[in-house]
Formats: C-alpha cells, structure tokens, sequence
C-alpha cells in the first residue's frame, strides 16, 4: 500500500499578505478554486494501492486542516499535530513511525503541500516507476528537469543511469539552493535536477536509514510518538519532547547521507509557488502579459501580477510589479525584488 504522508506546517512568508501566520500558504486557494493542500491530495486520485494520507501540521492549523479534507470527502489515516515545527526531517520520522503503527510497512510518498504540478500523468508515471525502487528499500527522490537556472531549489546532480526508459538513476550530490552562476553552470551540464521534495520509501528503509544518520533526530522523536496521545482526529504530541528536537530537513539529515537514493526525474510543470513571481510564472495571462485577479483595472500595464480581494485597485503604467490588496494589507514590489516579502514578514514579527 501507498500512504501519502502530507507535510503542511510550512509558513509561506514570501507571500504576505495573501498567506499568514493563521492561513499559511498551504491552506489558501491561490493557484485554483481548491488549497493547495487539498490539490496535493487530490492528484493522487487513479493510483493504484493508493491509502489515506498522513498529514503532518501545527497545532494550529488543526482545525482548517482536518475541514479542507472533510470538504473534498478525504478520511485521512492520521493527522499529526506539531507544537512547534522543526522543519521535514523529524515530520517525516513521526509519520513513518506512525504509519508502522497502523499498517504493515507501507511504502510512503511525502509530498510537500504547496507545490503544483500540472502535468499529473507524468507525476504518476514517476510514482510507478520509483515504486519497483522502494520495494527494495531505496529511498526515491523525484527530481524536476530543469528549464531556469532558479536559486530557490536545491539541485541533484544524477549519477549512474539504471534504466532509460523511466530515467532512473543513482544521486550522485544534492546541492541545497546555489548562487546564480552555479544555477547556470548546473542548467547548460544537463546533469542536474531540481529536488522536488517530493520522496518515496519503505516506512522501515526510512527509519532505518535516519536511525543509522540522524540517531539525534530519532530516537527522541520514537519517544514523542510512544507519548502521543489521540484526541478526536488528531494525534497530539507533546511540547516539551518536541521542541528539543534539532530542526532539521531530510535532505540534510539522510538524501545526502544515503547510499540507497534513487532519482526518478520528469518533467512535470512542476512549481513550488514559492514566491509572487512564481504566481505571475504559473497564472493565466492576458495579451499585456498581466495576471489579474479580482477588481482592477489598468492602463499601459505590463508583465505584472495584480490581485484586489476588496478595493477597485487602479495601475498606470507599470511593467513587472506585484500589487496585492487584502482587506488589511497591500504589498506593492517591483517582480524582481519579492524574495525580500519575507523581510516585511520578518519586520511584522518583530514589531509584534
Ligand atoms: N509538518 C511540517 N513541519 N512540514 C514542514 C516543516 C515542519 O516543521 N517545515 C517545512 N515543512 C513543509 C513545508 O510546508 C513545505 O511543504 C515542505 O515541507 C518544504 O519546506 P519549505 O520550507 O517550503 O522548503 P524550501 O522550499 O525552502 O526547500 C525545499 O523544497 C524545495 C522544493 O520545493 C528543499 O527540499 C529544496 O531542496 C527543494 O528544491
Ligand atoms: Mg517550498
């Protein structure tokens, strides 16, 4: 059996003021009329041996979490309830350990819950393929062909090929997030790809892989798990086991540890909607090369990504900006310079 293990406890800062503390990015509907949660659920639909997600999430989000399911009619195999987050690696731990409980060592596909994917029959494609791998205990990344030279993913520089029908091939490195003139030099090699986050494994070859290169990570996490405690829907853990646990990602703790990784890479109109400009890359554009949602109007308006939720917004000409209208906040950047939304965030945070 397949069980999708769901990590939502992301925070999304680089999309103020659409995505907040209290409605991060992964519960908001910015790319369809679903979340982003619930698209990450819902492309699964057609896999075979396809089982009920785990989803990993904060405390706080509990309730949103667990509605946004119900809504698309998903009974989840658990959902498990973070006091604080400590990034993927001690998330994916929790939810192997968990689903060693409630089934026979399934085979888990993690999937990050902001990501779209456009082109799912290729997605699946990759799933069936990296599947042969898993069954013999090798942990399976899925890696995105590259068409930009992007400095906000990690790269997977693929080693020996197994099979050239599917792709399949050894991790030669991963690479967390390069300068711009590595991104370059990676893109023209050809022999990189994106690290999707996206992983596929044996709940035991997981385990046991972050038993024997991140024992720190482990065992306190086996401890939580053993302490948890089932409350309605949710599995709740406890703060004080939990916020000692190193932060950590699972690249970091095992994929660039590991002997046992496999990369299955495709192509898939992949995008981690990081950022607005990725929402102006992905959205649908008009013949000015805008992407307009909501009540605005505009004039001599070019490549730009305008969104209003409550005001008429008026723009004169401007060319690759972002204007975004809550009812309680406006952002106004040049495209180029939204990474540093998070600055805003961060100047909120301390302000608070
Ligand atoms: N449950 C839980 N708890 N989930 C978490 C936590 C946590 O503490 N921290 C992060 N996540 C989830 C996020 O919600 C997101 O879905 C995913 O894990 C990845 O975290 P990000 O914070 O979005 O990482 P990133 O985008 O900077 O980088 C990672 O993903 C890229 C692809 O999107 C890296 O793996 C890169 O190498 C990769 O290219
Ligand atoms: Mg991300």
């Amino acid at each position: 059996m397949i069980i999708p293990v769901i990590l939502a406890g992301g925070s999304g800062t680089r999309l103020w003021p659409l995505s907040r503390e209290l409605y991060p990015k992964q519960l908001i509907n910015i790319y369809n009329e679903h979340t982003m949660l619930q698209n990450t659920v819902l492309r699964l639909e057609g896999l075979e041996m396809l089982g009920s997600p785990i989803v990993v999430c904060n405390e706080e989000h509990r309730f949103m979490t667990a509605e946004q399911l119900r809504n698309i009619e998903i009974e989840p195999n658990a959902i498990i309830l973070e006091p604080v987050g400590r990034n993927t690696a001690p998330a994916i731990a929790l939810a192997a350990l968990k689903a060693m409980e409630n089934s026979d060592d399934p085979i888990l596909l993690v999937l990050p819950a902001d990501h779209v994917i456009e082109k799912i029959a290729a997605f699946h494609a990759a799933i069936k393929a990296g599947l042969k791998y898993a069954k013999k205990d090798n942990l399976i990344t899925f890696g995105i062909i590259p068409d930009s030279p992007e400095t906000g993913y990690g790269y997977i520089k693929i080693g020996e090929v197994l099979e050239t029908d599917t792709g399949a091939a050894t991790i030669e490195k991963f690479v967390e997030k390069p300068d711009l003139d590595t991104a370059r030099k990676y893109l023209e090699s050809g022999s990189y790809c994106w690290n999707s986050g996206m992983f596929m494994f044996r709940a035991s070859a997981i385990i046991k892989e972050l038993e024997a290169h991140a024992p720190d990570i482990m065992m306190p996490c086996k401890e939580v798990i053993s302490k948890g405690v089932q409350d309605l829907d949710f599995f709740r853990l406890s703060l004080d086991g939990f916020k000692n646990i190193e932060s950590e990602s699972i690249d970091y703790a095992v994929m660039e540890k590991t002997f046992k990784g496999i990369v299955i890479p495709f192509e898939a109109g992949w995008n981690d909607l990081g950022s607005f400009d990725a929402l102006w890359q992905t959205g649908k554009k008009d013949e000015n090369l805008n992407v307009i949602k909501g009540d605005v109007l505009t004039h001599d308006v070019k490549e730009s990504y305008i969104k209003s939720e409550s005001s008429l917004i008026a723009a004169v000409g401007i060319e690759k900006f972002v204007i975004v209208e809550t009812k309680d906040a406006i952002l106004v950047s040049p495209r180029d310079r939204v990474q540093d939304v998070k600055k805003i965030v961060k100047q909120l945070k301390d302000h608070n």
